[in-house]
């Protein structure tokens, strides 16, 4: 079971743990589609977020997964907060949690923020992002994803394609799929990959077709210039051209391949249109799952507060 006081990483949770939140996630999904099964279980439960980058899914699903469980739900807006007249990271926290909530959501740009806010306040953490660190629930909703279309991980082929040097998606899943048994390729141009994560226990190549070969699962990846100096590639057709995921490589993979993308996609680039719009696009099911695993988290959290 899971039994933590906060959520900040995939790394250090164990098998038994990851599929406990899968499994309780569960049992969440058919309140979304249906009002009537919404609960007021964590009528108890308040929950601030604190967003210091943007973000469309991982907030809102938080914000609408705290609403469906009755918990009460509060964003800080941190563009219009105290943060902007200079209030530092632990001050911040420090004097939300005077406020009374039970569980604070953080995105930053700093690996190892929501770690730092977890040792200062009594709230629970979640970490919805730090860094090129972890993005342990968005791993969580592609596990999720993953489980319910293959029924299992053992043996899996994953590839992971893109931009690996900056994504927190991409180590938070090679530290879970990993650990539950899938076979992990990381795939992109060298200037965005590194040989080094083959420590991690995966295959690392620049090779697409390589990569993609008999995948049973394919996960685009933005390139996130928000988190570089200078550009990685030549250009944006040159990428596309050389590393981009369409119809010509796709075939390679099995017939029966999911396509994912943790979102915003860069259409034309990271992804053709046809396919994220086609038949093995699972990208929208994705965010829809997002909030049941968000709730899972929510309420397991709260309860080992009790
Ligand atoms: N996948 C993801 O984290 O999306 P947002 O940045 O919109 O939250």
């Amino acid at each position: 079971m899971f039994k933590k006081k906060d959520l900040l990483g995939l790394r250090n949770l164990s098998e038994d743990e990851i599929m406990s939140i899968l499994e309780t996630a569960k049992s969440m999904k058919a309140k979304i589609d249906n009002p009537l099964l919404r609960t007021q279980e964590l009528k108890n439960t308040s929950i601030v977020t604190l967003f210091y980058e943007n973000s469309t899914r991982t907030k809102m699903s938080f914000m609408l997964a705290g609403d469906y469980l009755g918990a009460i739900v509060k964003d800080l807006g941190v563009s219009t907060s105290s943060v902007n007249k200079g209030e530092n990271l632990i001050d911040t926290g420090v004097n939300l949690d005077q406020m009374g909530p039970n569980i604070m959501i953080i995105r930053h740009s700093m690996t190892g923020a929501a770690h730092i806010l977890a040792k200062n306040v009594k709230a629970s953490v979640i970490n919805a992002g730090d860094g090129t660190n972890e993005h342990p629930t968005q791993a969580l909703l592609d596990l999720f994803t993953i489980l319910d279309y293959k029924g299992h991980f053992d043996g899996l082929n994953v590839t992971i394609l893109g931009d690996i040097a900056h994504s927190r998606v991409a180590r938070s899943n090679v530290f879970a799929l990993t650990k539950l048994g899938a076979k992990v390729t990381l795939a992109g141009p060298s200037t965005l990959i590194s040989n080094s994560m083959k420590s991690l226990g995966v295959d690392v190549t620049s090779n697409i077709q390589k990569a993609i070969e008999n995948s049973d699962v394919v996960m685009g990846l933005r390139i996130q210039f928000e988190r570089q100096k200078n550009m990685p590639f030549p250009n944006l057709r040159e990428y596309s051209n050389l590393f981009g995921i369409n119809s010509k490589v796709l075939k390679y993979a099995k017939k029966d391949v999911l396509v994912m993308h943790p979102g915003p996609v860069n259409r034309g680039v990271e992804l053709s249109t046809d396919i994220v719009d086609g038949k093995n696009s699972v990208i929208n099911i994705q965010v829809k799952n997002g909030v049941a695993v968000r709730m899972a988290i929510l309420k397991l959290l709260s309860e080992n507060r009790q």
